[in-house]
């Protein structure tokens, strides 16, 4: 008996593993094992040995089901440890580096555009990049065989032969959103247009598609004097700047009456622009009173509205305000430029604190 409880429990305690421990608990105690049989020769005995035996082999059984059993729980944590061991990972090393985009500079003036706009009451309006003759041009005061249609590079869409009709455009500028504004709001009316214009043109500072905002103003009493009030303040909040000194120049646009470009002071140092000191002008956009032909093409009475437009290049800001040399890189899609110029995702549009109103 003594040898049987030996070699089993000696065998439960080098068994490798749960198959190697069923193994051994078949040969001992299963319906063939060495102690079942054992149990199964108490019936030969004669009743005296049958007592002491008895007990011995139900003692001896328990004991080594007991091994058994703790041998197994044995085994599952050692298999356990081992698979933590194999499986270990530390938490604390940085994740690996995943390009994130990043917004491209036309759309970031965009936003800061919108925003000072914002401030000052003007809501965004927009218009489609396919116009018709009529929106391009007509309704602005720009009839047929008119100089400043020449001016315009503009590219003109396919029209079916025998189709009498003129050709739609890719819009030349943003102008034609105040006709699209006016005629579904009527006045008074306060809006800016930002998106893109096209025309037939490319070198350092142009390119086929680029992008302006428009800005109009109608109601009963508006003055070049609010034009000019709204133009410096936007620009003190654009550039950044608590002074910026704008010149009016007189000019011509067959939509406004009179007309101005204006131009900035700034200076040049190192290459970097300085707005708001220097010797220097740089002409940043175009504006005037609204014609009355304007108003008129668009249903607004101009015996009873007046009020001021403009259209600023907005390519031209991000150049200015971000030193960016070409504007053709701007289209470029040149991934290392993109990364370079681009902006953080969750940067806010930056203008100066506390847009003086
Ligand atoms: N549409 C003009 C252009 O693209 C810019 C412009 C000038 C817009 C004067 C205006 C304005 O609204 O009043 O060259």
């Amino acid at each position: 008996m003594e040898e049987l409880r030996q070699k089993y429990l000696n065998a439960i305690a080098d068994a490798a593993d749960e198959a190697a421990l069923e193994e051994i608990r078949i040969r001992a105690l299963g319906k063939k094992g060495e102690v079942s049989l054992k149990m199964r020769e108490l019936g030969r005995m004669s009743p005296e040995e049958r007592k002491t035996a008895g007990p011995a082999l139900n003692a001896l059984k328990n004991e080594l089901n007991a091994a058994l059993t703790a041998k197994r729980a044995a085994l599952a944590d050692a298999a356990l440890d081992a698979r933590l061991r194999a499986e270990w990972l530390d938490v604390t090393l940085p994740a690996r580096p995943r390009r994130q985009g990043t917004v491209h500079p036309i759309s970031q003036v965009t936003e800061e555009v919108i925003a000072i706009f914002a401030e000052m009451g003007f809501a965004v309006a927009e218009g489609p990049q396919i116009e018709t003759d009529w929106y391009n041009f007509d309704a602005l005061n720009i009839p047929p065989h008119h100089p400043a249609r020449q001016e315009f590079d503009t590219f003109y869409m396919h029209r079916e032969p025998g189709d009498s009709r003129p050709p739609n455009v890719l819009r030349t500028h943003t102008s034609p959103v105040q006709i699209r504004a006016m005629e579904k709001h009527g006045a008074p009316i306060r809006i800016i247009a930002p998106g893109r214009v096209y025309r037939s043109d490319y070198d350092q500072t142009h390119t086929p598609m680029f992008h302006q905002v428009e800005g109009l103003a109608i109601d009963r009493d508006i003055s070049m004097a609010n034009l000019k009030w709204v133009l410096e303040e936007f620009c003190r909040a654009f550039f950044e700047v608590e002074e910026v000194e704008l010149r009016f120049r007189a000019s011509h646009f067959p939509f406004t009456e009179p007309s101005a470009e204006v131009d900035l002071r700034c200076s040049w140092q190192d290459g970097q622009l300085k707005v708001g000191e220097g010797d220097d002008w740089m002409e940043i956009l175009g504006s005037g009173m609204v014609h009355p032909k304007v108003l008129k093409a668009a249903g607004v009475d101009p015996d009873q509205w007046q009020g001021f437009a403009f259209g600023i290049g907005i390519d031209r800001l991000a150049m200015l305000k971000y030193g960016i040399p070409d504007l053709r890189a701007f289209f470029d899609s040149d991934l290392r430029w993109l990364r370079h110029y681009g902006f953080a995702p969750l940067d806010v549009p930056t203008m100066r604190a506390g847009l003086s109103l």
